[in-house]
């Protein structure tokens, strides 16, 4: 595996790849990598010649309150993840080589960005779909892997590609769980034990609205009051949304008969987890 820091060697990479006919696979991530991120490398690489993984911990899509000095790193650590997992090129550029002084466009999913998280980190989205765009000039991929932990963020960027008429494949890829049920993220290092554990009532409450959802609950309003039910009885979160949204659209639902998502975010102790659960309707 190839280590570039730099846009240039980057792009130089990848245009000897395309020349070659090669297919490329990407995975933009933020890094300290774990399994939900290797599933997607591993993803990428079963359906392309070759996979180019990013590393870059963006300042754009942090709020000035948020957790940019405190995210995680590890660059050696996640490298050798990276290759073993099967990618061919690891891109880690530092800040000031993806916004060099002077640097002023951004890109803007309007309506999508306005509910769910996008209500709480009103500028989140944009630097996202910034930086995403950004890579993708840069890596110009055939197809690009993205985890539905982040359903936002995925829908968010699909309509980027469609609105913008990307040539890229947006591929979404079902939620990395940790054995009792608490979703891969890499901020789960910074819970202490006893958020760690208070952490795990999202998974649950999620867990008891699939159940309703199995047993024919279709009222959106009778499962959001079961999941505030179970979330509230625990002190260490602090719960910032739970809403129930059509998937395509993002939009609140009253019934969950089509497609739908119920997303949630909260705050335990210092640290933002965010879950969801798919209903894929009847
Ligand atoms: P990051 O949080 O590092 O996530 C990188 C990719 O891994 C995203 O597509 C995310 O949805 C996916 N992922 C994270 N945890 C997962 C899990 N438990 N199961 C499945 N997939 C999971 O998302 C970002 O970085 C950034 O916003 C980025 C897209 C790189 C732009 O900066």
């Amino acid at each position: 595996m190839e280590i570039i820091t730099t846009v240039s060697e980057m792009k130089k990479s990848i245009n000897r790849e395309r020349d070659a006919k090669k297919n490329l696979g990407f995975v933009p991530t933020m890094g300290y990598l774990h399994e939900g991120h290797l599933s997607l490398i591993r993803r990428a690489r079963e359906e392309n010649d070759v996979v180019v993984v990013s590393i870059f911990v963006n300042p754009t899509q942090f709020g000035i309150n948020e957790d940019f000095d405190l995210y995680p790193r590890n660059l050696a650590k996640d490298s050798s993840l990276a290759e073993e997992a099967g990618a061919a090129y690891l891109f880690c550029p530092e800040v000031k080589e993806m916004y060099p002084s002077g640097y002023e466009t951004f890109i803007e999913v309007t309506e999508m960005t306005q509910g769910l998280c996008g209500a709480s980190r009103p500028s989140h989205f944009r630097g996202v779909t910034t930086v995403v765009n950004k890579l993708f000039q840069i890596v110009k991929p055939h197809r690009a892997y993205f985890g539905l932990k982040d359903a936002q963020q995925v829908m968010v960027i699909q309509k980027m590609v469609q609105d913008l008429n990307m040539d890229v494949e947006i591929v979404p890829c079902p939620i990395i769980r940790e054995a009792d049920g608490l979703a891969m993220s890499s901020r789960n290092v910074n819970l202490s034990n006893g958020e760690r554990s208070a952490a795990l009532v999202l998974f649950r409450s999620l867990a008891v609205a699939k159940e309703m959802l199995l047993a024919g609950e279709q009222e959106a309003r009778r499962l959001k009051g079961a999941i505030l039910k179970i979330i509230e009885k625990e002190p260490l979160v602090k719960l910032d949304y739970v809403e129930i949204v059509n998937f395509e659209k993002l939009t609140p639902i009253e019934q969950l008969r089509d497609k739908s998502l119920i997303a949630l975010a909260a705050k335990v102790g210092k640290v933002r987890l965010i879950d969801n659960l798919y209903w894929e309707g009847q």
